[in-house]
Parts: structure tokens; sequence; C-alpha cells
């Protein structure tokens, strides 16, 4: 490396403002591509309820940059918050169908979408997907955000696990538990009017039945894997990741 590179490595690990400097100079000249990130920036964190978080937004925008997914599917789209975040993160040649069965969810999918060649949203339960729905293609991954209700879920994913490619992914959203230290008028609103079971003195379930669903899965298809992203140190609604657990080939 030339002495004038590395002093420029050198400062802008120490220092993020010459970083960000240099990530400028980089994307202004061309010698990097632009990461698709930018609607991150507009997404709540602690105060998002209803779409997904914004951190879980960026794991996932990360999540589906590596495995490159060809179909995503996609049940509860509400204002199209998570959607928006898939269709930045998947190749052109991926797509994304979503379903949701409100007339807000219909609305928000014209008004925003109708330009998105590789979009689809289906007015459609989630215990309506049907293999039509696919055009014979396999799902690669999966985000369930919609009833939040076990019965549902279990229907759901009868009908949908066969048709899951070898190594897709499944993320269940809503899995974490709220800290009592962290909850604040929004989550208080929630749990006032929400099935919410306390688990213990200070933590939460916020939405029980997609726990029970995790449980069930672990139970009825051992086959597959769980990894829970879940935290008390800060407010997180929780993501479940499932996908097929395998031995690598060697
Ligand atoms: C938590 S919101 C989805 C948030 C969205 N994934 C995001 O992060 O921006 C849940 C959505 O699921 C929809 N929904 C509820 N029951 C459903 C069902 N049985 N099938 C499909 N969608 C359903 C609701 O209309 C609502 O828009």
């Amino acid at each position: 490396m030339n002495r004038f590179k590395e002093i420029v490595r050198q400062w802008s690990v120490k220092n993020s403002r010459i970083r960000n400097l240099r990530a400028l100079y980089l994307l202004l000249t061309g010698k990097a591509k632009p990461l698709g990130l930018s609607h991150i920036y507009s997404y709540q964190e602690e105060q998002a309820i209803g779409p997904l978080q914004r951190e879980e937004a960026l794991f996932l925008f990360a999540l589906l940059r590596v495995v490159r997914p060809k179909l995503v599917v996609e049940f509860g789209f509400l204002r199209g918050d998570s959607a928006l975040n898939f269709l930045a993160a998947i190749a052109p040649e991926g797509r994304l169908l979503s379903y949701d069965i409100s007339d807000e969810a219909e609305h928000y999918a014209k008004l925003y979408f109708s330009d998105y060649g590789h979009f689809k949203f289906l007015k459609k339960s989630q215990t309506e997907f049907s293999p039509q729905d696919l055009d014979s293609q396999l799902v690669d991954f999966v985000f369930l955000d919609a009833a939040h209700d076990l019965e549902l879920n279990q229907k759901t994913w009868q009908l949908l696990h066969p048709h899951l490619s070898e190594e897709a992914i499944v993320a269940i959203h809503d899995t974490g538990t709220w800290s009592r230290k962290h909850l604040g008028p929004l989550q208080n609103r929630h749990i006032a009017k929400e099935n919410c079971t306390w688990i213990s003195e200070t933590e939460l379930a916020h939405q029980p039945d997609e726990r029970k669903f995790v449980n069930w899965i672990r139970e009825k298809h051992p086959s597959f894997s769980t990894v829970n992203l879940h935290t008390g140190n800060t407010l997180r609604h929780g993501l479940t990741l499932i996908q097929k657990s395998r031995y690598l080939d060697v």
C-alpha cells in the first residue's frame, strides 16, 4: 500500500468523519456502489409498533444481500416497510410476493409499489396461500408477520413448507420479549389492548402465539433448526430464523 493510501486508511479507522468523507469520495467517484439502504433512516426503532424495527430491517437487508433469494414471500404487508426493505435488498432477478387481508394494505401496495415489476401484492389471508401463486418456483425466504395467531400460522406452515427450497430461511417476527425497563407509552398502549403474557416479573411476551408457533415447529418438525434474535438489552420485537438442519457436504 502506498504511503498516502496508508495514511487515509489509518485516519479513516481512527476518525468517523474522515471515514464518512472517504465513503462520500468513493461513492461520488464511482469507486464504490451505493448499498441502497437509504430507506432505513426513516424507519423507527423503539417507536416501531406494527412495522418491523429499523435494526431488524438492517439485519434482514444484510441477510438477503448475503443469500440472494430468488423468491421472497411475505405475510403481513401493512404499509410496506418490510416489503420496501426486501425489494431494496433482493437482486434484480429476485421477486417478492406479499399477502395481506386489509384494504389499507391493498391501497398502499398500489400507491407505492405499482412501478415495481418484481413485486406482487395478494389480497389474501396467509392461510389462503396456494402453490399456484408461486408460478412453479420454490420459496427461498419467508417473512411471517401477519395474524400473530398460532392456528393460522400452523395452517400456513402446512401449506407452505413443501414449497420451500432446500436452503430456504423462514423469519418469524415478534418472537422476542419486551423487558419491563424498556417499556414506554406506546408499548403500554399495546399491552392494554393486545393479548400479551408476562412470562416473568420483568419479561413480557408481546405476541405469545408467535413464540408458541416456534415451539410447535421445534416439536413437530425437528428437522428444522431455529435461531432467536432476542435481547433484553434494548426494546426488541425479536425474530426467529428457521432453516432445515443439515450436514454440509465435504
Ligand atoms: C404487523 S403488520 C405487518 C407489518 C409489516 N410486515 C412491516 O414490517 O411493515 C400485520 C399485517 O398483517 C395483516 N394480517 C392480519 N391477519 C392476516 C392474515 N390472516 N393474513 C394475511 N395478513 C394478515 C394485517 O392486515 C397487517 O397489515
